[in-house]
């Protein structure tokens, strides 16, 4: 009896054996097929990223401000006016320098042009400013002032 039940018992282990390795086999297979579209949303972050380069035009905003038109009589002269004009064509013209009107500006002083048109960085009138020596006296610009002079300049300069 005993003889003849260890084949049963093989066979039935075989089966198992086999089972299992069936299953065993069939369990790899569907996850690899899973991975394989979780690859997928991998590439639909790309087009995310691509999304921020787009938001790089956010910076000509601020290139935007300074191409509206800055005007000289209306923009510049009141800044001049009121940080300026008692030592530089009122009270007084300090080093030849006067901001009375729109030529003696363009003028300079006596040590030459303070207003480079289109080049607010090799502007004297902006450097003296940036560097803290003007106003000699008194409040200061505040930035909003002064990027309406360096504004005025980079657009030309012009008697607007
Ligand atoms: C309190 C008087 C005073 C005020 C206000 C003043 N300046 Fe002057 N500025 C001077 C004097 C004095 C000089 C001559 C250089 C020096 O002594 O620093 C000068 C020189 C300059 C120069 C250099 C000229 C050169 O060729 O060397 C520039 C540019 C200038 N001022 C611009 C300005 C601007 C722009 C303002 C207004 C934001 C201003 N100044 C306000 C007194 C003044």
């Amino acid at each position: 009896m005993f003889v003849k039940a260890k084949p049963t018992l093989i066979v039935f282990s075989l089966l198992a054996v086999l089972l299992t390795a069936c299953t065993a086999a069939a369990t790899p297979v569907a996850p690899m097929e899973t991975s394989v579209p979780t690859l997928a949303p991998t590439d639909t972050l790309v087009p995310t990223v691509e999304t921020i380069p787009t938001s790089a035009p956010t910076l000509s905003p601020t290139d935007t401000p300074a191409a509206t038109t800055v005007s000289f009589a209306n923009d510049v002269i009141p800044i001049l006016e009121s940080r300026c004009l008692n030592c530089h064509g009122g009270r007084d013209t300090k080093e030849g320098l006067s901001f009375a009107s729109f030529d003696s500006l363009m003028a300079g002083s006596d040590n030459g042009i303070v207003v480079v048109a289109g080049d607010p960085d090799n502007s004297l009138l902006i450097q003296q400013i940036l560097n803290g020596k003007m106003p000699k006296k008194g409040p200061k610009l505040t930035p909003d002032q002064l990027q309406i002079l360096i504004d005025w300049i980079l657009a030309g300069a012009l008697n607007n």
